[in-house]
């Protein structure tokens, strides 16, 4: 008899209508370059919802679902659990889930919002494989989206923080799968484990303060304007963490496995700037082909980004059946993780 493990099996994402945002497009409001954010940050364009008031992150995720279900030959009937990691949701509350469940409508099932920001995906996977394994759940649908364009100050004064930004959706289904073999060696198709980590010393280095119950400002009218009425970044240090932490948990995915890096056929990590993931690289000593980037077209769309890899990664034909994955993350929190698995 084998183990119960669980599986990826369907994939959709989805951006937008009309949002394709490019770095020219970016100098109507802010004093800013095409150059400087390509050179600095990868980054050629990216999606805005900003101006559509009628969207909301749930209905911006709703296609993106329904088309991994269809990928996953799987009727929204036999879903168990809706996981929704997003920064950005609808309301304070109640979660995106909820608001999801409705467009979807399948009342009665579990709905789970998270909010672990960068690390969303990777900490929506590690539950939902935990439920499948445990025996608890058959189909999960994990959905990264994002409509952070509403929220961004698109002044020279949120520059820095704001050019990095797409909005987006990736959604996947997590089911269970029986295997037979376990080893490192297996060519079976399973999500291997997840390893994630926090650390709230730097919660204020990467936050959206307002409105939250730790801010004083409530009068609608004060926040307008308000440097706290926007995200805020220190740019530098998280990207030193970021440069530390996302080798640092590969290697630690990578061990617990039995693995090393040239195991891997595929890295799908997060990816907030370019010169983050190359640096990833250059510490792993793995070629940089095997680092999948798709920032130039999406920028960083926070947790629906390793969704929206995967999706771009195997319609380009990088990712097929049989390529061992390792996805890692890194952002506000500070959260970081990886995820090892074999497609
Ligand atoms: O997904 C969540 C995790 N987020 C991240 O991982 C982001 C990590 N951080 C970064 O990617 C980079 O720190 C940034 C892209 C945000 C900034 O790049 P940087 O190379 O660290 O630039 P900097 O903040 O050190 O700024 C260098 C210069 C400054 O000008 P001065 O003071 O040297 O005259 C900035 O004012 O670049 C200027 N600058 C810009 N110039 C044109 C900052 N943003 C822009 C901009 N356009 N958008």
């Amino acid at each position: 008899m084998g183990h119960r493990r669980s599986k990826i099996q369907g994939l959709g994402m989805s951006v937008p209508e009309g949002g394709l945002t490019t770095n020219e497009h970016l100098t109507q409001w802010m004093d800013s370059s095409p150059e400087w954010v390509e050179k600095r940050t990868g980054i050629k364009q990216r999606y805005w919802a900003a101006k559509d008031n009628h969207s909301s992150v749930s209905s911006l995720a709703l296609p993106a679902c329904v088309d991994a279900l269809s990928d996953a030959n799987l009727d929204k009937s036999e879903l168990d659990l809706i996981i929704f990691a997003t920064l950005s949701p609808d309301a304070s509350f109640p979660g995106s889930a909820c608001f999801l469940q409705a467009h979807l409508d399948v009342p009665g099932i579990a709905a789970l919002d998270i909010r672990q920001q960068c690390t969303g995906f990777l900490y929506g996977l590690s539950i939902a494989d935990l439920y499948v394994r445990a025996g608890i759940y058959r189909n999960v649908l994990l959905v990264g989206a994002e409509m952070q364009s509403k929220c961004l100050d698109v002044s020279t004064r949120g520059r820095d923080m704001t050019v990095l930004f797409g909005d987006g959706a990736g959604a996947v289904i997590v089911s269970a799968t029986e295997v037979e073999d376990e080893s490192a060696n297996s060519k079976e198709s399973f999500i291997r484990s997840s390893h994630l980590h926090a650390d709230g010393h730097f919660a204020k280095d990467l936050l959206w303060e307002s409105p939250g119950t730790a801010n004083r400002i409530w009068n609608p009218e004060e926040l307008v304007n308000s440097p706290e009425a926007f995200p805020q970044m220190n740019g530098r240090l998280v990207f030193t963490n970021a440069v530390r932490r996302m080798p640092e948990v590969t290697l630690e995915a990578l061990e617990a496995n039995g693995m090393s890096a040239e195991d891997i056929d595929l890295f799908v990590h997060h990816q907030a700037n370019r010169r983050i993931n190359e640096k990833f690289a250059d510490a792993l000593g793995v070629e940089p082909e095997k680092v999948f980037s798709s920032i130039e077209n999406y920028g960083n769309t926070t947790a629906a980004t390793i969704p929206i890899g995967l999706f771009e990664a195997r319609r380009t034909g990088k990712l097929k059946a049989g390529t061992m994955v390792a996805s890692a993350a890194f952002g506000s929190g500070f959260t970081w993780g990886a995820s090892i698995y074999r497609w």
